[in-house]
């Protein structure tokens, strides 16, 4: 594993957990985490169960003892690692999104394509699809419960930068991050979107805001801002331009006729991690918060229209998605558990020569909308077409 901060933690727990809950035909063993710092990477292979460090990831790539790369650094370095990676032959998980630009997700995708003819795997980590109640929708919507599809609504909230005085972490400059709120956040609905209808999105008209221009600088290499511990103090008088988006909303079209609002900002005071997605289709309605992730809103509309209204269904029985291993109903889980979901699915795949979902080329799907709507943004609003990956 590359990177052992906030996904680093996240990652790490599901690594060490898969095996523990779910019955794979493979065992994983938490063997090498890579961070720049010598010492701080010892530390971190004590505190999160990984058996040996290393300081520069091309060590990893380098070793025969290794089959799996994952990739938990920001993402100016994933494609560089992830097609080092992917040559030497190992499989690879891809933190989101999956790169900076379309043309080095353009590039992994090939790259992943090529490995896949010699049975190597690569998976992007978009996990909010192993969300039990997001995974329960995706069956919904393949059942025909909600019949054609016409609007997605989806946001994801955070608040994290409302302070102007927060540092300019990484997350918050272009050449580290690729984009703001658009490329961390918007990533992740545009891809539940793409997942939750079995479409794509052909194009787009977004607007973009920077509402805080410049931030103090912080002191030696910055954190992302998530990790647990992680600073909200200025740390240093000097300031620095922000280059990135706090917010961007956009609107979007389907190629099966259905339209699609999303919202994707640092600035929604008081909104922690609100991720949340409706459909309405010709037969029904769901939605999802993630803020109330154990739980799924669904509307039939083929029901007596007396009888109507959304229900609240609790999503923790055994028949729904990853649960039968969990605990019992009502007994609900948390965010770590879509990461072990992760885990499982990966190795699942690996084992039995499947490839798994979201690969990089569904990751490219998502960069190249992240890049219309930038496109978009940049030019008053005009719409935005979206090519097919394979274009
Ligand atoms: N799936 C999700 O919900 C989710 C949530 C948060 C972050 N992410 C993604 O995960 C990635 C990492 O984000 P984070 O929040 O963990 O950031 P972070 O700042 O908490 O951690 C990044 C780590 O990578 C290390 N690093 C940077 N370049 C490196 C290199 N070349 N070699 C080795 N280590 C290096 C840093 O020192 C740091 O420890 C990003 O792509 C981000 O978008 C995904």
């Amino acid at each position: 594993m590359v990177g052992h901060a906030f996904m680093g933690a996240v990652h790490s727990q599901a690594w060490r957990t898969v095996n523990h809950v779910f019955d794979l035909p493979a065992r994983v063993e938490p063997a090498v985490v890579c961070g720049r710092d010598p010492q701080r990477a010892a530390a971190a292979a004590e505190r999160l169960g990984w058996a040996d460090h290393v300081s520069d990831w091309r060590e990893l790539v380098a070793r025969e003892d290794i089959d799996v790369i994952d990739i938990c650094t920001p993402g100016d370095s994933h494609a560089e690692i992830a097609i080092a990676a992917l040559r030497a032959g190992k499989h690879v998980l891809c933190e989101k999104p999956l790169a900076n630009s379309v043309d080095e997700a353009r590039a992994m995708a090939a790259a992943a394509e090529q490995a896949r003819i010699a049975g190597v795997r690569s998976l992007c980590g978009f996990n909010y699809r192993r969300v039990p109640a997001i995974a329960l929708l995706r069956r919904l919507v393949e059942d025909g419960r909600l019949g054609e599809i016409r609007h997605v609504r989806a946001v994801y909230l955070q608040d994290w930068i409302t302070d102007p005085e927060y540092p300019l972490v990484w997350r918050l400059r272009r050449e580290k991050a690729g984009s703001g709120a658009l490329g961390d956040l918007g990533a992740h609905i545009i891809d539940l979107a793409h997942y939750l209808t079995g479409d794509r999105l052909t194009g787009v008209t977004g607007l973009s805001e920077t509402f805080v221009p410049t931030r103090p600088l912080p002191q030696g290499e910055s954190q992302g801002g998530l990790a647990a511990g992680a600073s909200g103090a200025a740390e240093s008088a000097e300031r620095g331009e922000v280059t990135v988006d706090d917010a961007t909303l956009f609107l979007g079209r389907f190629a099966g006729g259905a339209v699609a609002t999303f919202e994707a900002t640092r600035f929604a005071t008081g909104r922690k991690n609100a991720l949340r997605i409706e459909l309405n289709g010709s037969r029904g309605s769901a939605a999802f918060d993630f803020e109330r992730l154990n739980e799924l809103e669904f509307l039939d509309a083929t029901q007596p229209s007396a009888e109507q209204g959304f229900r609240r269904i609790l999503v923790t029985e055994a028949d729904h998605p990853y649960l039968s291993a969990w605990w019992p109903p009502g007994h609900g889980l948390g965010y770590e558990h879509s990461f072990i979901h992760q885990a499982r699915d990966l190795v699942a795949a690996i084992t039995s020569g499947q490839d798994p979902h979201p690969s990089f080329t569904e990751a490219l799907q998502v960069q190249l909308v992240l890049d219309a709507v930038e496109r978009s943004a940049a030019d008053g609003s005009a719409w935005a077409s979206v090519i097919a990956a394979g274009e």
